[in-house]
């Protein structure tokens, strides 16, 4: 169990599954999956870890919320609009769409949450990382502290750095992994220093080690690790059929995962112990991250059908 913030942010409960599968027999490699689990499943995975300090020190500056962003079917914005309902603050979230449409099941579940919406055309939207923009907008939300797209800042690694994720029920492992986009939660895992650490990537996105770097407390000593980007296939939130059918067979060992980051980081490990990157005897942990509520928006825009999305969300295990 982890440490709670003084803020109503509910328990999180660490689990690990083992993964069966033909490649990590014939290659002699473990590979355990940590899941992080909360009450609220918009919260879970590295969602809550990424949150906690930035609620907290909204919660001890005197604020009376959040404003962060995110694209129109963010795993973050559901998370934000969550986790500030149950502790008290508000939220207010700039998202990321040309045509507006309010009626998209992560949407909806943000508004239910309380959150406030306004949204920016794509080139609007790029000038959120930068000073003056950030400036406007702090000016116009005086009561609420800002949270970079993703949770990722110094705060969200700091969160996630309280994980242990290389303590598995078999043993310590060699390498963590977790799936990266803006880079918060692998930079958390790099700053623990207790194991390799490998990202692999699910956005092309050449900032992305420098992104990291940035997050890295300074001056602290950190260990190996390393951002594949071999398997980011047609981009962001793209898939191929062999992708989806990964996610279904994991779904048939209650491994849930979507075919977005956990399932598309999940394939890439499995790609890369099948071409011999891991030694026999290695013990890899991966980090299950969340995001299952991506599923409902790849069904509304017809990427994954009705069955596709009761089988992967885990609501037809029995
Ligand atoms: C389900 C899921 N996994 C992984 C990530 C990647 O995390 P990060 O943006 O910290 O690299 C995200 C984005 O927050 C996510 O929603």
């Amino acid at each position: 169990m982890l440490y709670s913030p003084k803020v109503q942010l509910p328990v999180a409960r660490q689990r690990w599954q083992a993964l069966s599968h033909t490649i990590l027999l014939r290659h002699q490699v473990q590979l355990w999956i940590c899941h992080l689990e909360t009450g609220l499943a918009s919260v879970s995975g590295n969602k809550w870890l990424k949150l906690k300090y930035h609620l907290t020190n909204a919660q001890a500056g005197g604020m009376k919320g959040v404003f962060t962003f995110g694209g129109a079917f963010s795993n973050h914005l559901c998370a934000v609009a969550a986790a500030c309902r149950q502790s008290g603050l508000a939220s207010v979230a700039y998202v990321r769409a040309d045509k507006p449409d309010l009626a998209n099941p992560t949407l909806q579940f943000c508004q239910q949450q309380g959150m406030q919406l306004h949204f920016l055309d794509r080139s609007s939207y790029r000038l959120r990382h930068q000073a003056d923009f950030i400036s406007r907008l702090q000016q116009q939300h005086p009561q609420l502290l800002m949270v970079p797209e993703g949770g990722s800042s110094a705060d969200g690694a700091r969160g996630v750095a309280e994980l242990d994720l290389v303590t598995t029920p078999d043993g310590l492992a060699d390498t963590v992994i977790c799936a990266t986009a803006s880079g918060g939660t692998l930079a958390g895992m790099i700053s623990r220093n207790d194991a390799a650490v490998l990202g692999i990537a699910v956005v092309k996105d050449a900032s992305l080690p420098a992104k990291v770097l940035q997050l890295l407390p300074p001056g602290r000593p950190v260990g190996q690790w390393t951002i594949n980007t071999d398997f980011t296939g047609a981009g962001y939130a793209r898939f191929s059929p062999e992708l989806l059918q990964f996610c279904r067979d994991m779904a048939q060992q209650r491994l849930y995962v979507e075919p977005v980051y956990t399932g598309k980081a999940l394939h890439g490990v499995l790609s890369l112990i099948a071409a011999g990157r891991f030694p026999a005897g290695s013990r890899l942990s991966f980090f299950h991250t969340g995001g299952l509520q991506g599923l409902q928006g790849l069904h509304y825009r017809n990427l994954i059908t009705a069955s596709d999305l009761a089988l992967l969300s885990g609501l037809m295990a029995g």
